[in-house]
């Protein structure tokens, strides 16, 4: 039977076609539109889309089976996916998700009987901040337990929709607290602050217009260098010297491209940014254009963002109907075109060459480097790669001047950061601190503190790929280099705080079931190092450790580092490294108990 498309769908694959410069980076978002019509990727809309977009029917299934979001199978009419992550897990998400798998009664990724509920568990969703944290189809459910959980589905199951989560939670859009310096969330909270009119009354692209007639692009790229703004989506690398490696003289197109891939286990802070102020990034990402030469721009955002996409694509059109995107903006004889473009579900195209890979409308495997993107990105073009809170930070520094940005934070590491604190604290949440900021004080006054008055023996500084400090750490500055000199990394801002309850073993065991499902499978060390890792800590969690399992779990761990095209390997390597070394007396507990005590002593049995 030839396939059924509705002319809505249509009118969308001709609109995505035309949008791209070269016409397979329609692929992905075409995949998905139709999956969400369709209930699922068929062998027949296989065969569509590859003649549509003239590739061949093995290049469409390839790069469908790459992302976890592309179905092979109907789901039901309610998917329910529930985040078991290491922030979620903190907070009870296997509760959630024994609920649900309860009341499914059927195996994950399969329709109940009567096709009302699918099921499975999900890896990071980017509200870790309200976790534990499920989300039915494209809609986001914040601080569940398991009763609240179960009746959500019983409101579904009536026909009800109860409302979901309007932002992440944790999102600050109150009073600040007064240790916060709200610069990039400073518009957060007012009335309709999504909108243009709502932005220009808030200084809105008035950077913009002073880039744009004021200032030569070398010196916008210098303004940026004395603010000393490094890249906030992990590495820290300094902005204003990326933006520099663009060669001037080269004759092909550039692009600015915005990581909005936020997947990092305990990172929801680029979420609230494009939700509540998305012309902030959109004025960043022009600014950035004309810092290069660069007249085209992408957003790329994770695919489980779906509402802030649509709150993206308003703000777009928004800004092309009043003149800040297109042709001559502002008058100036600059012209910039900007496209927002969904991923499917996967960590690694957060990595900037598998997300060029990916926007290229491919699997998301990462590129050998160098070349690296400023000369060598996307379809082959001198390519900056920023994220998002990277690029919201630049309007406010071409406003107030790099020396103002710089002086915000310690040497080296000017402005403010996003911090989302999530875990065993009072007030999880996403807040806006200066760079250096304690980490101590972030918990203990900013976050409210520890839940429920125990103490706080880990945390994760800066998303689960970085090494986990102790307790006797708590007094590290929030910078790059001050955690750095801590054994760790600043990262993406994903602060997760563990209290002494919390099994540390059970910790590296979830961490390295995330990346043996993320790997993308291209490196050998990756594929198999995060496998054999996942399968020893499961079994030392579960009770079945032998004591040359506790040696073997580090050297392994340390066999992967530096030896894989990207930094997943890396990623988690060094957690898992960092956790036996810190907490070697926890594994050796469990290999005396023969089980997890932790989980024991939950349960009321005692350790
Ligand atoms: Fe569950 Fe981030 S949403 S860990």
């Amino acid at each position: 039977m030839a396939l059924q498309l509705s002319p809505q769908l249509r009118q969308r694959f001709e609109q995505l076609k035309k949008r791209y410069p070269v016409r397979r980076s329609a692929l992905v978002p075409m995949l998905l539109y139709a999956q969400d019509e369709l209930g699922y990727v068929s062998p027949d809309l296989i065969a569509y889309l590859a003649e549509e977009l003239h590739l061949r029917r093995v290049q469409v299934d390839e790069t469908a089976a790459y992302y976890s979001m592309l179905r092979r199978q109907p789901a039901g009419k309610h998917h329910l996916q529930v985040c078991t992550n290491v922030a979620c897990m903190l907070r009870g998400g296997y509760a959630v998700l024994e609920q649900v798998r309860q009341r499914c009664g059927v195996p994950p990724k399969t329709p109940t009987a009567d096709g009302v509920f699918s099921y499975e568990e999900v890896e990071c969703l980017g509200a870790c901040t309200g976790a534990p944290a499920m989300q039915v189809n494209y809609d986001y459910y914040e601080n569940l337990d398991a009763r609240q959980a179960g009746e959500l589905m019983n409101q579904l199951r009536a026909g009800k929709k109860p409302a979901p989560v309007p932002y992440a939670s944790g999102t600050q859009l109150g009073e600040p607290h007064p240790a916060e310096v709200r610069v990039l969330t400073r518009r957060f909270g007012l009335p309709d602050s999504t909108s243009l009119d709502t932005y220009l009354k808030h200084d809105g692209y008035q950077a913009l217009d002073k880039a744009l007639k004021q200032m030569t692009p070398e010196q916008i790229i210098q303004e940026v260098k004395r603010s000393n703004l490094r890249g906030r989506g992990g590495a820290g690398f300094p902005a204003g010297m990326k933006w520099s490696f663009v060669p001037k003289d080269s004759p092909k197109p550039k692009y600015i491209i915005a990581n909005a891939d936020e997947s990092e286990p305990g990172t929801c802070k680029d979420r609230p940014l494009m939700e509540l102020d998305p012309h902030q990034l959109i004025e960043g990402m022009i600014i950035a254009g004309r810092a290069v030469n660069a007249h085209q721009g992408f957003i790329y955002i994770r695919g489980e963002y779906r509402y802030v996409l649509e709150i993206l694509e308003r703000a777009i059109t928004e800004a092309y109907e009043r003149g800040y995107l297109g042709k001559n903006i502002l008058g100036s004889g600059f012209d910039f075109d900007l496209v927002a473009h969904s991923g499917a579900g996967a960590y690694e195209c957060g990595e900037e060459s598998a997300l060029m890979e990916s926007l290229e409308g491919k699997r998301g495997y990462p590129r050998i480097r160098p070349p690296f993107p400023a000369v060598v990105g996307l379809y082959g073009c001198p390519t900056v790669i920023n994220n998002v809170e990277t690029l919201s930070s630049v309007p406010a520094i071409i406003l107030k001047g790099g020396e103002w940005y710089a002086g915000l934070g310690p040497p080296k590491n000017g402005g403010t950061r996003l911090f989302c604190v999530s875990g065993h604290v009072n007030k999880p949440g996403i807040y806006e601190l200066p760079m250096g900021f304690p980490l101590r004080r972030m918990i203990e006054e900013v976050a409210g503190g520890m839940r429920n008055g125990k103490k706080c023996k880990a945390v994760i500084p800066g998303g689960s790929s970085t090494p986990v400090l102790t307790a006797a750490q708590l007094d590290t500055p929030m910078d790059f280099d001050s955690v750095a000199k801590a054994g760790s990394m600043l990262g993406s801002g994903g602060v997760m705080v563990m209290d002494e309850d919390t099994c540390m073993v059970d910790v590296a065991r979830r961490i390295m079931h995330f990346y043996a499902h993320e790997s993308c499978g291209w490196c050998i060390p990756c594929r198999e190092g995060t496998t054999w890792l996942r399968k020893m800590l499961e079994r030392f969690h579960a009770g079945g450790g032998r004591r040359e399992d506790i040696a073997q779990i580090s050297e392994l761990a340390k066999n992967m580092l530096g030896k894989t095209f990207c930094p997943l390997g890396d990623a988690a390597a060094m957690p898992t490294i960092s956790i036996v070394e810190k907490f070697r007396d926890e594994f050796e507990e469990h290999l005396r108990a023969g089980d997890c005590p932790y989980a024991r002593a939950a349960a009321g049995v005692g350790r």
